[in-house]
């Protein structure tokens, strides 16, 4: 454990079934009133994007909305945003959506006033030179966006998706409404609640957690692993859609500050080359990871196994951390994870080494408990394919 950790956190929180509706309210707060929303077209299609313009024309502030943002948002799609700033006069973007949607506004925002491509600034860099002031209003409730210093674009040179970090990735105010949450069909309710217990998890037996870092991860687990189910056979039930959402902005705080750890490091490559979505890549691999780093810190996986009701205190480590193995194979079935092969992704050791290098050259596994050598990916890749 560290003993200095360093916290960048939205200026405003706000948290509650339909505190959305006080987005005009924080706007004029900050003195702002010329908002562009960047957004995807499925939101303005289900209704949610009218329900925030509504209540912004309640406040007299007309917004406009750029609608350009697609899942796994690319280069392109921070082009297109940066154009639609450019050509009207606002004074901050409104994030509306998933992670996709608020990733895309974070970048539109710094490149802004960065110079040259987005590529440029990846991580580690750190890109400290903030844009227009960024609000961010989460539908997802997984990536936890909302509250952390990290964005994900996806290259269309080559398939690579990249992290961005740095205070002008932190959003001057979030919003946190879970009401918005029930529209999400079953799979992306499971995938993006797994991507939230991944955060958490990975925050908790991180290299750089931290006691701060740890209450996040400690209060999200539960909340997910007792909600999780519920949420994905009973859509409309309110409780576990307050308690998922409250749980991704959670463990989004963990892991902003903490790091995540193998599980990401593998899961992005997936996602740049096979298109398969977060939180599901994800899923697929959590139980293969957690198996091969268990070992390496068995007091902490044990208690990520206590918290989430997989083990009691009587079970010692080791018989904790197996109990949360198959815990997690057990989350896999009942909320019904294909694997890459079911999703028809052959097996190709040539593209296995590819992502393998790319998932070492994003430092997330150099902060798992147990950290792998490129060969040791590679057979994690064949194990859960
Ligand atoms: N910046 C970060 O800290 C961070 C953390 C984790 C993941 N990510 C990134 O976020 C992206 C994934 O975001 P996501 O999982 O939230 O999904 P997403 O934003 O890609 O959205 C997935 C789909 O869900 C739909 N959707 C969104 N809200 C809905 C609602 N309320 N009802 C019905 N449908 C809804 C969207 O329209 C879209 O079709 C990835 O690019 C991932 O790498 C970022
Ligand atoms: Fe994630």
């Amino acid at each position: 454990m560290q003993d200095i950790t360093r916290i960048q956190s939205p200026r405003i929180i706000r948290i509650g079934g339909g505190v959305a509706s006080e987005t005009g309210e924080v706007l004029q707060q900050l003195g702002l009133s010329k908002p562009l929303i960047v957004t995807d077209t499925n939101l303005i299609k289900i209704g949610h994007v009218k329900t925030l313009t509504d209540s912004l024309e309640a406040s007299n502030i007309h917004a406009h909305i750029f609608d350009g943002v697609i899942e796994d948002p690319t280069d392109t799609c921070v082009d297109d945003g940066l154009k639609a700033l450019n050509a009207g006069d606002f004074d901050c973007i409104i994030g509306f959506g998933g992670g996709s949607p608020m990733d895309t506004a974070k970048a539109i925002s710094f490149m802004a006033v960065n110079a040259g491509h987005v590529r440029d600034y990846k991580a580690p860099k750190q890109i400290d030179e903030c844009g227009l002031p960024i609000i961010l209003i989460p539908t997802t409730g997984g990536t936890g966006s909302e509250l952390t210093r990290w964005c994900v674009i996806t290259d269309t040179k080559q398939p690579e998706k990249y992290n961005l970090s740095g205070l002008a990735c932190v959003a001057t105010a979030a919003l946190i409404d879970w009401t918005f949450t029930t529209t999400k069909p079953a799979r992306i309710t499971a995938d993006t609640a797994v991507d939230s217990l991944t955060h958490a998890i990975e925050a908790y037996v991180s290299k750089r957690a931290h006691p701060y870092t740890d209450a996040f991860a400690l209060s999200a687990m539960p909340l997910i692993a007792d909600n999780v189910r519920t949420a994905y056979t009973d859509p409309q039930n309110g409780p576990a859609r307050e308690a998922l959402m409250l749980a991704a902005s959670q463990a989004g705080m963990a892991f902003s500050n903490a790091s995540v750890a193998l599980v990401h490091g593998m899961s992005r490559p997936i996602g740049a080359h096979f298109h398969v979505a977060h939180g599901l890549s994800n899923a697929m691999l959590l139980p293969a990871v957690t198996a091969f780093s268990v070992d390496a810190a068995p007091a902490r996986y044990a208690q990520v196994a206590r918290v989430m009701k997989l083990a009691t205190d009587n079970d010692t480590d080791v018989v904790a951390c197996a109990k949360l193995v198959a815990g997690l194979k057990q989350m896999n079935a009942d909320l019904e994870v294909p694997s890459p092969t079911k999703l028809g992704h052959a097996k190709d050791d040539k593209m296995f080494a590819l992502m393998a290098s790319q998932a070492l050259a994003s430092g997330s596994p150099q902060n798992n408990p147990r950290v792998p050598t490129a060969e040791q990916i590679v057979e994690l890749y064949h194990e859960l394919w």
